[in-house]
């Protein structure tokens, strides 16, 4: 009999011990990724970079962060290529405005945005990354108004995206 006990209170200190420990990990990316409007995109981000398992709050905005700015510089690289062979004097002008927009999220919002969370002053944060999701509209903006089709739309849409679940993160800060 007190030997079935302490096999009972070996198990429950097992299970116990070693179980919140995993749990607790996934449900700081669920609940966190809950409060942003893309819960997929959060989560497949979060769970694509292995540090996010044991990320507090903070360190998983910067994940985000460093994986938006990770998709602007390809987006910047691709549009760099597409000005190369684009020949339209609108669709060149508009690939333009993106180069400076990129530029700006690239070199200063989203830079900023990681320092302030860094230096815990999510306010600021807040506002870097929102101005970096504004600054992806500007480029898709850009082709609109020269009544052209986006070429980088779902590139656009990506960034815009990760941008936003970043901003959502850094104002759970608050
Ligand atoms: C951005 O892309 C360029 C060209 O591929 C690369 O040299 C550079 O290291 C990248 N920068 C960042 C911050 O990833």
């Amino acid at each position: 009999m007190a030997k079935i006990i302490s096999l009972l209170v070996l198990q429950a200190v097992f299970c116990c011990n070693f179980f919140p420990l995993s749990y607790s990990a996934d449900s700081l990316i669920e609940t966190t990724c809950k409060q942003t409007p893309f819960f997929d995109l959060c989560v497949s981000t979060l769970e694509s970079n292995p540090k996010s398992s044991t990320s507090d709050v903070p360190g998983l905005a910067r994940i985000v962060a460093d994986s938006a700015n990770a998709k602007a510089n390809a987006t910047l690289n691709h549009i760099l290529t597409l000005l190369k062979t684009a020949t339209d004097p609108e669709l060149k002008k508009a690939l333009n405005v993106c180069v400076v927009s990129y530029n700006t999220i690239i070199d200063g919002d989203i830079p900023v945005a990681i320092e302030a969370i860094e230096q815990n002053n999510p306010k600021f944060a807040v506002e870097y990354a929102d101005d970096a999701g504004n600054e992806v509209q500007t480029c898709e903006d850009s082709f609109g108004r020269n009544t052209l089709d986006s070429p980088i739309s779902d590139r656009n849409k990506a960034v815009h995206d990760l941008c936003v679940v970043f901003e959502s993160i850094a104002s759970l800060l608050l």
